[in-house]
This record gives structure tokens, C-alpha cells and sequence, in this order.
């Protein structure tokens, strides 16, 4: 007999066990010295599954921070899940995420959310695949069309200037507070200020209105020679507050059409900026898939911000750890919840997730049999949480 699994959050004395683990799991070099930073790093904490002296599987929870409803939701973000080959098909994955999530809940995490290698993997864990980050592909020669939008000067952002830091980071505020599922950046997590974007050493083109308010910014990078048909502008982030700022950003990259054939752009589900676009390509290379699941109902609700309008909604959770029946009472934009005997409709777990992050129809959700009972309150529901999704980071 195997010896039975001990399950404990790992210190720094674990750290080279770890690193083995993801080495062999994810592909990455194998550590050659001693680690450049400290791990587990600032706000991140690791779990591992041990039999006896064998750790034979591993995960990290990053304490971030997610906007919804114009609130900041806190978030357990778990990456770097592995299990040893020998050890896989034996659901380790389960005891480790009851402890490492009832963990998470105990500091005040209401949700968590991950980037997936397959969605497979977390469903029985009750996540559920709520949006993605793409790469996109738009030929240059489009955006060359795209007229001057009047009122936008762009202008270079200078990576050591604090005020053009300060700009471009309150430019990303205010986008992502107006979205469902952005990160905050903000916390022990956060990148440094300037160095946010997923490439450090991007050229970062930001977008002012005639009364000299940023309303937009673009990270890019440009690659692969000068052959006009093939060459390759990088687009990491592309954030516009206003269809004209978008335009303009836009058409910055239209000026590339005799030495670039394509833009790829990294992006998340209804982009906005593809409104002003005037032909339609826009062509999906690579997707992440991104899941979400609530560990505490009453304090996600609790936590997120909805849209304006009053409502009583009774409800009830069945599985995924979640089970209760609750009230939801909606008041100018705040939610509150508590238990409460309710004859509402029934979400699964998997189903509350897809409501909450406002991306799915009561109605799609009745068709997959993840919401039953009652539909008088569907409307309300949609009405309260929709309005798309989007992610820009990876963890
Ligand atoms: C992914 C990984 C952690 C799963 O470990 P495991 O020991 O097979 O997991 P479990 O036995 O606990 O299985 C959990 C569930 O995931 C499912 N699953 C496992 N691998 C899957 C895959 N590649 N695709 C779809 N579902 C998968 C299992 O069928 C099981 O579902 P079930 O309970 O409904 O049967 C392991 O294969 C691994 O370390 N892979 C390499 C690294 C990796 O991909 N990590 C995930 C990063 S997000």
C-alpha cells in the first residue's frame, strides 16, 4: 500500500521539489542555480500533495483582485497545477483543491479563477470556462483605410517618465473597472508600475482627447524583418476608451502596410476596439481558455457590483461544494446575500459561475441544465449580471 497523501502548504524548503515537478510537467529549462527570486514569491502561496518524502503534486494560489460590477472581487488564482506522471488519474487534484480553496475562503477569497490546460480537468472541481485570452491576427492593409479621428494625438510614452506610467495605468483603471473580469493589478501581485503589460520591453503609444485627457493606449512591439506580406506587428495590449481613440491606434498600425502584413493582437472576448474596424478579418491564432468558480456565495455577491435596478431574486446552489438556498436583494447598483429558506430557481454550481461572470443567458443556461425551476426572474437575473467579459493577464 502507497502511503495515504498528506496535503500541506509548502515553504521555501519545498522549493527545488517544486521546480522539478514543473519542470517535468510544463517543459520549462531545468533550474541551473539557486532561484532568482524568492519562492513561493509575494502573494502567491503553494500546496503540495505529499506520500511520504514524495511530493507528488503541486499548485499555486495568487491573491488577486478581479473587477465586477465596477467592484474589485477578491480572487484566488491558481496556476502551476501539476501532478507526477506515476501519480496521475488518481484524483490527488481533489483533496488538494478542497483545502487549498477552503484556505483561500477562510483569508476572504470569494472567487477563484485559472487559465486551464484543459477545461476537462476543473470541471469536477466546479470551475467553468467563462471567457479567454486570444491572440488575433488583422491584416495591416485594413487599418491603413481607417480615416484620422479628429481630436487624438498620440504620442510616445517614455517608460522611465512617472507621469506617462501614471497615465497609462489610469487609462487601464478606468477600462477595466467598466468590465466584468479584468484583473485590478493591483496588490501583492501587481507587477511594478510601467512593467504591467505581458511584455516589459514593449513601445507603448498612448492617445489623448483635444482637452488632453488619455483615453487610450497601445503595447507593441514590432518583429520578423520588413517583407510586407508576411512581417508581423505585436500588439500585447491595446486599451481604448473612446471608438475615436481606438481608430487612431488603429491606424497607427496602418501606417506599417509597406513593411507589415499583420497585426497580432492579444485580446479577450467582445473587444470593443473591433467596432471601428472597417473590414472584417480578425482571425483567432491561439486561445486560453479561463475558468471561474465562487467559493462563497454570499460574499461574491456580497462583493461584486451589478447594474441599477432593484430586485428580490430567491435562489438555490446545488453542488460543486456550494449547496444552499439564498436571497439575492439588488438596490442602485449593490447586491446583498444571505441564506434564506427560497423557492427560487436552482443554478449548479458550474451554472451560478456563468451568471455571475455575466456571460451566459438564463436561457443558454436552462438549455445546458445548469439553471431549472422557476423562470419568472430569469430576465432580472440577465438584466442584473450580463455584459460580456474580458481578461488581459495571464498567471
Ligand atoms: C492536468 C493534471 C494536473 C491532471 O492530473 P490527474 O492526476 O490526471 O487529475 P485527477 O486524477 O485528479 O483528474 C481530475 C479530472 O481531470 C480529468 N482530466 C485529466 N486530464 C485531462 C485532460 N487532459 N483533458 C480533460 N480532462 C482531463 C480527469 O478525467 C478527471 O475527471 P473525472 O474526475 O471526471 O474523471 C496532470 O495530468 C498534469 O500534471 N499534467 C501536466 C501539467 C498540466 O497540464 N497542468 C494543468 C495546468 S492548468
Amino acid at each position: 500500500m502507497p502511503p495515504a497523501p498528506e496535503i500541506r502548504s509548502l515553504t521555501p524548503d519545498d522549493a527545488d521539489a517544486v521546480a522539478d515537478l514543473d519542470t517535468e510537467a510544463f517543459g520549462y529549462p531545468a533550474p541551473t542555480g539557486p532561484a532568482a527570486e524568492q519562492w513561493p514569491t509575494v502573494g502567491s502561496r503553494a500546496w503540495g500533495v505529499l506520500r511520504g518524502r514524495d511530493l507528488v503534486a503541486a499548485a499555486e494560489v495568487r491573491e488577486l483582485a478581479s473587477w465586477f460590477g465596477g467592484t474589485a472581487v477578491p480572487t484566488a488564482g491558481i496556476a502551476a497545477v501539476a501532478v507526477r506522471p506515476e501519480h496521475r488519474g488518481t484524483r490527488l487534484l481533489v483533496p488538494l483543491f478542497r483545502q487549498m480553496l477552503a484556505d483561500a475562503r477562510a483569508r476572504g477569497e470569494v472567487i477563484s479563477t485559472l487559465f486551464p490546460t484543459a477545461p476537462g480537468i476543473y470541471r469536477p472541481l466546479g470551475y467553468e470556462i467563462v471567457g479567454e485570452l486570444a491572440d488575433v491576427e488583422v491584416p495591416v492593409a485594413s487599418l491603413a483605410r481607417i480615416p484620422a479621428p479628429e481630436g487624438i494625438v498620440l504620442r510616445r510614452a517614455d517608460p522611465d517618465d512617472e507621469p506617462d506610467v501614471v497615465v497609462r495605468r489610469a487609462v487601464y483603471d478606468r477600462w477595466a473597472a467598466a468590465q466584468n473580469g479584468p484583473l485590478t493589478r493591483q496588490g501583492p501581485q501587481q507587477r511594478p508600475l510601467g512593467r504591467e503589460a505581458p511584455d516589459d520591453w514593449d513601445t507603448v503609444t498612448l492617445a489623448f482627447d483635444t482637452a488632453g485627457e488619455p483615453v487610450g493606449y497601445a503595447a507593441w512591439r514590432r518583429t520578423d524583418g520588413y517583407q510586407g506580406g508576411t512581417a508581423t506587428v505585436t500588439v500585447h495590449e491595446f486599451i481604448a476608451l473612446t471608438g475615436a481613440a481606438a481608430a487612431a491606434l488603429w491606424r497607427l498600425f496602418g501606417g506599417f502596410e509597406s513593411v507589415a502584413g499583420t497585426v497580432a493582437l492579444r485580446t479577450s472576448g467582445g473587444d470593443a476596439t473591433r467596432l471601428v474596424l472597417p473590414a472584417a478579418p480578425w482571425r483567432p491564432m491561439r486561445q486560453w481558455p479561463y475558468g471561474l468558480r465562487l467559493l462563497d456565495v454570499v460574499g461574491a455577491f456580497r462583493a461584486r457590483g451589478a447594474a441599477p435596478i432593484d430586485a428580490t431574486l430567491p435562489f438555490r446552489v446545488i453542488g460543486d461544494g456550494l449547496d444552499g438556498t439564498y436571497r439575492l436583494t439588488a438596490s442602485g447598483g449593490t447586491l446583498s446575500c444571505e441564506p434564506a429558506a427560497a423557492d427560487g430557481p436552482a443554478f449548479t454550481g458550474r451554472g451560478l459561475a456563468l451568471a455571475y461572470a455575466g456571460v451566459q443567458s438564463c436561457a443558454n443556461l436552462r438549455f445546458v441544465g445548469l439553471l431549472s425551476g422557476p423562470d419568472t426572474d430569469d430576465a432580472r437575473w440577465d438584466a442584473l449580471l450580463g455584459g460580456g467579459f474580458a481578461i488581459r493577464n495571464y498567471f
